[in-house]
């Protein structure tokens, strides 16, 4: 089965996506559906996921399959996205992929979501001449945010991570807080745009603390109260500009002060210097830009996958089946999606 096509499978929050890469990592097809079916409730509805996986996903599979010019018997295998996320979308990703392998006789590679970040950089092209181990990740998503020292297929050692909000969750609740709509990370940055970053000075949590955990959840507070002040909660357009502008700066410093501890800490353990961002809030210039900056004045290089592939997608599950393929590694068909799946215990 090596040296073949694998198909990948993303269903765990509110994207269905389905890809097919080369067994090289060269990207064949891929599509991504980012359901709407949420945004009237201002947050990611389970059962409203799942069924819009069932609704999407079937459609979405002939067509990336058809875009390669491929048919299943020229597979090498099914990956799919089998934790952690939502039960409901994981069943329905996971049931479909391994339906198909049992139809077509494949191999199935059951994905945790975290490592398909974590290993997306390895994606030929992404860093020229290729992303070798061991190297740091910050994995700032609406779900995750914490640093995890990648140093083999299924070998992660977690140094730290949120002790409440995730980042994305932190940008999510902000921009509702101030009526922008949902998700609500993109739009808080086109507002950031037009404003003054030195405005209001807002909590920085856990700076310069040792280790490298995060806490969101006080500086939303602070941003909350701060709207609360304004009549009906209505921020006039420059100074909830300003706001923005001044939470997105805080959050970046906070990033980077974390992210510098988190090299600190990976360098003590090995001699390579690399951080890798991965996850939806890596889009965000201002916090690629202080990412960037803290890199550079610890002597790491810094690499981001491009930006279509830093939010989920399907190409980072059928990469991961590629990189266990190539280890041999696969999962029986009774494999069971598992909502939680810390990345620590991938080892074998
Ligand atoms: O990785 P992802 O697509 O899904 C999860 O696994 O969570 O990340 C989605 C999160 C959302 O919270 C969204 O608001 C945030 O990433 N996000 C951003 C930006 N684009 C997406 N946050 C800040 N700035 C952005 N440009
Ligand atoms: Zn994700």
């Amino acid at each position: 089965m090596l040296g073949k096509p694998v198909l990948g499978i993303e269903t765990s929050c509110d994207e269905t996506a389905a890809a097919v890469l080369a067994a090289d990592g060269a990207v064949l097809a891929e599509a991504v559906l980012s359901q709407q079916e949420h945004a009237a409730f201002g947050g990611v509805v389970p059962e409203i996921a799942a069924r819009a996986h069932l609704a999407h996903l079937p459609g979405l599979v002939a067509r990336v399959m058809q875009q390669a010019g491929l048919g299943f018997a020229d597979l090498g295998g099914i990956a799919a996205t089998s934790g952690p996320g939502l039960i409901g979308g994981l069943i329905v990703g996971a049931g479909f992929a391994k339906g198909a392998a049992m139809a077509h006789g494949l191999p199935f590679v059951a994905v945790n979501h975290l490592e398909a970040h974590a290993l997306t950089a390895r994606l030929p092209g992404v860093v020229p001449g290729g992303l070798a181990f061991p190297y740091l990740l910050l994995l700032v998503s609406g779900g995750h945010c914490q640093c995890v020292s990648v140093e083999g297929v299924g070998r992660h050692v977690r140094l730290g991570g949120t002790i409440d909000d995730a980042v994305g969750e932190a940008f999510d609740k902000v921009a509702k807080l101030m009526g922008l709509g949902w998700p609500g990370g993109p739009a808080l940055e086109r507002l950031a745009a037009q404003g003054d970053a030195a405005r209001f000075a807002l909590p920085r949590p856990l700076f310069g603390r040792p280790g490298c955990d995060f806490s969101f959840s006080g500086l939303k507070t602070a941003v909350a109260q701060l709207v609360a002040a304004y009549p009906a909660g209505a921020l006039p357009g420059q100074d909830a500009a300003d706001l923005a502008a001044s939470f997105q700066r805080a959050v970046a410093v906070t990033l980077a002060d974390r992210a510098g501890r988190a090299m600190e800490m990976f360098a003590a353990r090995h001699g390579a210097r690399t951080l890798v961002v991965a996850g939806g809030v890596a889009a965000n210039q201002a916090i690629r830009a202080a990412l960037t900056a803290a890199a550079t004045t610890r002597d790491f290089s810094f690499a981001a996958p491009p930006l279509r592939l830093c939010g989920d997608n399907a190409v980072m599950v059928a990469w991961t089946g590629i990189e266990r393929l190539r280890l041999g590694l696969t999962d029986p068909l009774d494999h069971a999606p598992r909502p939680r799946w810390p990345m620590d215990e991938l080892a074998a």
